[in-house]
């Protein structure tokens, strides 16, 4: 079979094409003046990878453990609401690619699909993750049903309590239940695949809020999210989730490593640092630059992952070589998926692992453990003449300068 996608960029340019504007902006847009979005991809495309030739890749391996289990590539499937709106029973289909691939499938509290759905898709990890609702019971009971349902670990949102400004969305009139104004029916024409493939499975349903929740009152996804949680959720919140799950532990949505000390304190196990893919504060850092200072602040004794603008395996490199054990994807695998379903996002999951195979071979890293600070340099910001190694860029940014230049096996460049 010949694949029209190269790249998640040409899924991208395909689920532009094949969405009606309202889905497609909701799914690729940011908040503000998306700055932040923008940012993520600059941050990415500062760094440089320093190539290792000649060096032995005539082995390479991409297995990676996180919390005791082995999986195929230092690569997730993130949690992303409402993935019904881009394809029918979207994350099913979600789990069962990654599944194919042997990587954790996260699925999202505002998934459209039932947990027990999701808990039968493929015999892959499937990990869960939670918002802490205003009304604590109900953050509770789906907290005990992950568990008894097998889900493997759980990350905690703690970015989202009020929802960030998302502008395509407010001028598309992007609603839940969808409202069918006259401009939503002209694109439904234009774009017969996605009408159909959603007539015939109805519109998607916030299933785990719905049989929660209801949703009567909801109108934007914004307004539903600030009617439901909670902004005073601070650390004390996470500890009583640390005391009602029993397995890893991971906090999502951390900029500040500052604050690592107080999630070591609880007995996290894990963070995912990310900006929500620039959908929350606008302005805010891309994920990549914190990065290090969130190693130097953790040492081992976190397992770090990051998300926020990654699209291709060079990006997951420069990841893994400034300190994360793994990355999340969120919009890479949503444009896939709005593609053609499941055998789109393991086409987009099979692009990721050969492009991060290439780089990790002409990098000369043979294991993902031998990824390191001395494979990267930080390009010039603008302005400046000099390139910056990373390790200089990470010690401007406060982190101490060893532990950002020791690669994992403690070798200094
Ligand atoms: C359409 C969409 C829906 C999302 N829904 C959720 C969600 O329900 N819970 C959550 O923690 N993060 C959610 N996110 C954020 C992602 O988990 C992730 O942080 C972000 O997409 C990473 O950026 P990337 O899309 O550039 O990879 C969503 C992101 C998108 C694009």
């Amino acid at each position: 079979m010949t694949h029209r996608q190269h790249s998640i960029a040409d899924f991208r340019e395909t689920a532009r094409r094949r969405l009606p504007r309202f889905v497609f902006d909701f799914i690729d847009g940011g908040s503000g003046t998306e700055n932040t979005l923008a940012e993520n991809r600059s941050a990415l495309d500062r760094i440089r990878l320093v190539g290792s030739a000649p060096t032995d890749i005539s082995t390479c391996s991409q297995t990676v453990s996180l919390f005791g289990q082995h999986y195929d590539m230092p690569v997730l499937i993130g949690p992303t609401g409402l993935a019904g709106a881009a394809w029918p029973r979207g994350d099913v289909d979600l789990a069962r690619a990654a599944s194919t691939h042997n990587i954790p499938f996260v699925m999202s509290t505002a998934a459209t699909a039932t947990m027990e759905d999701v808990a039968g898709a493929g015999s892959g990890a499937k990990w869960f993750q939670l918002y802490i609702f205003k009304d604590r019971a109900v953050s509770k009971r789906l907290v005990s049903k992950a568990q008894s349902l097998g889900f493997g670990a759980l990350e905690i949102t703690v970015d989202n309590a009020i929802p960030g400004r998302r502008l395509r969305d407010a001028r598309n009139g992007f609603s839940l239940p969808f409202r069918w104004t006259p401009a939503k029916l002209a694109s439904l024409a234009a774009h017969p695949g996605w009408s159909l493939r959603t007539a015939r499975a109805g519109a998607p349903k916030l299933e785990v809020m719905a049989a929660e929740l209801g949703l009567e009152k909801a109108d934007t996804i914004a307004e539903l999210m600030q009617s439901q949680l909670d902004p005073s959720v601070d650390w004390e919140d996470i500890k009583w989730v640390r005391e009602a799950w029993d397995g890893p532990l991971i906090v999502k949505g951390m900029l500040d490593p500052g604050q690592v000390s107080k999630a070591l304190d609880i007995g996290v196990d894990g963070l995912v640092i990310s900006n929500h893919g620039g959908r929350q504060l606008d302005g805010a850092i891309a994920t990549i630059d914190i990065l290090p200072e969130f190693r130097a602040e953790a040492g081992s004794k976190l397992t770090l992952l990051v998300d926020s603008g990654f699209r291709t395996g060079s990006d997951i490199a420069r990841a893994l070589a400034l300190g994360a054990d793994a990355v999340q994807v969120g919009r890479a695998t949503l444009y896939a998926l709005a593609c053609g379903g499941e055998a789109s996002v393991d086409q987009a999951l099979s692009i990721l692992k050969s492009e991060l195979n290439v780089a990790q071979m002409l990098m000369g890293a043979r294991e993902i453990q031998d990824f390191g600070a001395s494979m990267v340099r930080c390009h010039p910001a603008p302005g400046k003449s000099e390139p910056m190694t990373a390790a200089v860029a990470a010690s401007q940014r406060s982190g101490p300068l060893s532990l950002v230049t020791e690669n994992r096996q403690g070798k200094l460049p």
